[in-house]
This record gives C-alpha cells, structure tokens and sequence, in this order.
C-alpha cells in the first residue's frame, strides 16, 4: 500500500514499510545519516538523522520513523541543523578530525596517494580512511568548519594480530555498523561492544582473537564502517583504485560477484558486488594477494640443454611447436581443470582433437578443497597441463612437457617448456557455477609481465604449428563458436556461500596450488577435517 506525505512541502509517495529516510532519499531529498546504511535494520544510535515531523513530540529520527499517510516532515529547520552540528561536534570529540575542517582539505582528497590512507590517526594525509570519508561527507553538509574544542586522541594501538583486517578504534565512532552486519550476515557475531562508558569499544568478548572468536572474514565490517577504523590491510597499501569491474570469483563453484578494483593496471582489491549476504574470505581478501604474487611466471621458458632459459613468446612457441610435432596422436595428453573458462576449455579440446589428433583431453573437476588430480592414460609421452595436476613421479615417463601455469610448482620445474598463464580477472571468459549457470569472467587487471589468457596461448602455439581455424581475436569470439548462453552475474543470492558461512568450509587449492603458500593470512584459518591452523598471526 502506497502512502502520501509531504517532505519539505513537497508531496511525495512512501512505499510500503518505508522509512521516511528511506523515502526521502529515494525522491533525491537529502537527509544528513551515519550510523544507517541500506543493508542494514535501521538502529537509530547517531541522531544525525532527526527531523521535525507535525504531530510528534521532539525530533525523531527519520532512519526509524515508518512513513504514516499525511505526515508532513520539515528535515532543515533551524533547530535540527543546530541539534545535527551539535550532535556532529560530540561525535568528534574523540575523532582525529583535522582534515574535516582544514581548508586544505580538497587538495587533499586530490592528491591522495593510496586506496585508503594508512598509517596513525593523527593527521590528515595519514588517516585511515576509505575512498569517501562519511564523517567527511557529513561536516561538509552541516558547515562545520571548526570544532569548539580540541578532540582527544585515545592513543589506543593499532590492532594488527588478525589476518587481513587492521583495526584502528581511535577512528571509531562506535555506530555500530560493524557488529549489526555481522549479527546480519552470520548465525553468530564475532565482534560487539565491550567495556562501559567512555571505555566503550567495538571487540570480542574475552579479549579473544578474530580468529579465535570464530570470525568468517567476510570483510562485511570493513566495506559498511563509515570511518575508515577496520581496513584491508592488503588492498589498502595498492594505491588508489582508478578501475572497478564487476566479475565473478572462480576460487569455488559458488561464483560470486565480485567488484574487482585496480590500481594503474593491477588488481588491488575486491569485495562483494552487492553485499546483500556475505562472501568468502578467498574471494574478499585472498584474490588480489593470490594474482599479485612476487613469484607469478611472467616470461615464457624454454629448456635448453639443463636449463630453462627465458625467451620471447615467438620464439618459445616456434621451439614449441617444433617439438610437439613428434607427439601427435595419442602420445600427447592435455590436461586441465574446470577453473580454466569454458572458452580455453574448449580450445584446448579443439587443439587436442584437430592438432594433435589426441582423444586424451582430460578435464578435472576439483574436489570440495579445490584439489585437481589425474592419472596419464597409458602410451602418453607429450603432455600440457595447465596446473600441478599429476604427481610427479608420473612425469618420468613423458619424453616432452608444456606447463602454462601461474606459478612455478616442482612440475613446472622438471618441465620444458613453461608459459606464463593469466588467471582469475585478468582475463575474459564465462565459468560455470555449481547449479550449471554460466557466470561471466571479466578482465579487471592486466596479467603480470608476458603471461597471456589460457585461450590465447593455444591459438598460437596452433597457429605456431600451421594449424587452420585458430584465428581467433578474443575470448568473444569463442564464446560466439560456442553458442552458449548469455553468462550473467550473481550479484545477490538467498544464502551466503558454504565457505562464506564457514571458513573450514573454503578450498585450500587452485589448480594444484595451495592457496596458503601464496596468500599468507589464509593460514591462520582453520580447515574443517584438515590441518590445524597457525595459532597466531603477525602484522
Ligand atoms: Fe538515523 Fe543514525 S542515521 S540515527
């Protein structure tokens, strides 16, 4: 049922079961508001939202008032900005808040050098704080530009002992953003108020660990604290985003949508699309740490005599393929798994079938820790694979190996040819989700050095070996010679992910690497039937 009432003398509809912020805002009324925040119930703690409303008694907040059929509201009288500045001015008694009333604060927000200031409180080009600053934001819309008194730093350290979230609480304003997202999004929350009075903090009960307490590290609490007091502590070091794009995370079948950000090319960072339920901690914190490893492949190699020895793509192909020409038939296996997109996996098939002339394409489905194992079929004596996917003992038998990979494994290392493989969104390409849904696969960041999409590598070691209909320019051209489909993203979906719920839950491996190896706070978290966790982490 809709209802009719006038805002600011302007008579606007309210949908069912509005709040009049709700409803202000959807008509592009502004209202000042803090601790609200559209995933979230609305808790009326900040009192930066009050309004005058004919007929109520003092200021309610717009945040909690339901929109009733007449109600006539007046959101910028006098009293309430003056309760709203005055409001403002308590909360930053104990927030560093040079910045929210320096005139040079726009030369600032220009020349910021990282994603999130990092660093102590104290100042305003070491605040921690995200892209856009609310409080910000806020003492903009209400004219503050001085304080009455001087705020009083709390001096409290800076908690570092988790993996992948710092915590600054001399930043936080305590609205609680943080503990109604985790109660939201989990069974149990992690994290509440602790202590009384002026000693009042966000924390875990029994002074316990994130870890310890059992947090899912779902990064939930970081992406809604309006101040900038939890941050990533990886992203928050890559620079300031100039790219985002929305893509799928392939770490597991779930396949959630990702906004992938980027600085200057490289991916460094990403979070929920949405938000609506939370997402895993492989896909929030481990994907940009995971693609921007020191150790990534990122030239082609080529065994000569012992060793490998760097070379130009062209001419590792040409050597390639060179080869390669001995093993055609059924001595030559290319092995795979199901996180390469749909469209290397089906060039790799076609190159399997109309190069070498092999039936031995052999595509694994990871197990439910992301482990891909194969056996060789017998007679095999050239193989490609694309992950440490057969044990190595297996390798004796091969007269001639290609590895295109991401990282270097004890595999790569005995083999003689590697090549450098983009992965995850630094490539084009549709996945498939668990319940069979095709899931686009954007390129959010460029590969490091040479390493190339899985596709492209194929088509011109095809190319290399004269091979015809390999001329294909991008991963949509293969997606058209498929015909599958249109692949759309999973921004909101009815239940957080296996993994998301649990951190046991989540994979341990991507394409026979251990994802612990490459991202070091994910070692921290336990494995449900497995390895026992690191008891502490580091900074
Ligand atoms: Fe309404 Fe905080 S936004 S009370």
């Amino acid at each position: 049922m809709t209802r009719t009432l006038t805002i600011d003398g302007k008579a606007v509809t309210a949908r069912d079961g509005e709040t009049v912020l709700e409803c202000a805002l959807r008509n592009e009324m502004s209202i000042p508001h803090l601790c609200t925040h559209p995933n979230l119930p609305p808790f009326g703690a900040c009192r930066m939202c009050l309004v005058e409303i004919d007929g109520m008694r003092g200021y309610p907040a717009s945040c909690s008032t339901p929109v009733a059929e007449g109600m006539r509201v007046q959101t910028n009288t006098d009293a309430v900005r003056r309760l709203r500045r005055k409001t403002l001015e308590l909360i930053l008694l104990e927030h560093p808040s040079a910045c929210l009333v320096c005139d040079k604060r726009e030369l600032c927000e220009r020349y910021r050098p990282k994603a999130e200031k990092a660093g102590c409180t104290t100042g305003c080009h070491t605040c921690n704080n995200k892209e856009v600053c609310e409080i910000r934001v806020l003492s903009e819309q209400l004219n503050l530009a001085a304080l009455p008194v001087a705020p009083s730093y709390r001096e409290m350290p800076i908690e570092r002992s988790d993996p992948f979230i710092d915590r600054d609480l001399n930043l936080c304003i305590l609205c609680g953003r943080c503990i109604r997202i985790c109660e939201a999004h989990h069974d149990e929350a992690t994290i509440a108020f602790v202590g009384r009075g002026s000693k009042t903090r966000i924390g875990q009960a029994f002074g316990r660990s994130l870890v310890d307490a059992g947090c899912r590290f779902c990064g939930s609490c970081i992406d809604v604290c309006p101040t900038g007091s939890l941050s990533d502590r990886y992203a928050k070091w890559r620079g300031k985003p100039d790219a985002v794009v929305e893509t799928t995370c392939v770490f597991c079948e779930a396949a959630c949508a990702l906004s992938v950000s980027s600085t200057r090319g490289r991916i460094s960072g990403a979070k929920a699309l949405r938000g609506g339920v939370p997402i895993c901690v492989l896909g929030r914190f481990a994907l940009p740490e995971f693609v921007n490893g020191v150790t990534r492949l990122t030239v082609p190699s080529v065994r000569v005599g012992e060793v490998l020895r760097e070379m130009p793509w062209e001419e590792a192909l040409e050597r390639t393929s060179r080869k390669l020409k001995q093993f055609t038939g059924n001595t030559f296996a290319l092995v795979c798994d199901t996180t390469s997109t749909l469209e290397d996996r089906h060039l790799f098939e076609r190159f399997v079938q109309e190069v070498m002339g092999s039936a031995h394409y052999i595509e694994i489905e990871p197990d439910r820790r992301g482990v891909s194992r194969a056996g060789l079929p017998d007679g095999v004596k050239a193989a490609l694979m694309t992950g440490a996917f057969v044990e190595s003992a297996e390798l004796d038998r091969l007269d001639f190996l290609i590895v295109q990979d991401c990282y270097p494994t004890a595999i790569s290392e005995q083999a003689d040819v590697v090549l450098p493989a983009a992965v995850f969104a630094e490539v084009d390409g549709t996945v498939v989700d668990g319940d069979g849904h095709f899931r686009p696969l954007r390129q959010a960041g460029k590969p490091p050095g040479q390493a190339r999409a899985e596709w492209r590598i194929v088509t011109e070691l095809a190319g290399a070996m004269g091979a015809k209909g390999f001329d294909l320019e991008s991963a949509t051209d293969i997606t058209r010679e498929l015909g599958t489909a249109e692949a759309k993203l999973l921004p909101e979906r009815g239940a957080a992910p296996a993994a998301a719920a649990k951190p046991g839950n989540r994979r341990t491996h991507f394409r026979g690497h251990r994802i612990d190896e490459r991202v070091r706070g994910v070692r921290y978290l336990p494995v449900d039937n497995g390895a026992v966790p690191v008891t502490a982490a580091g900074g």
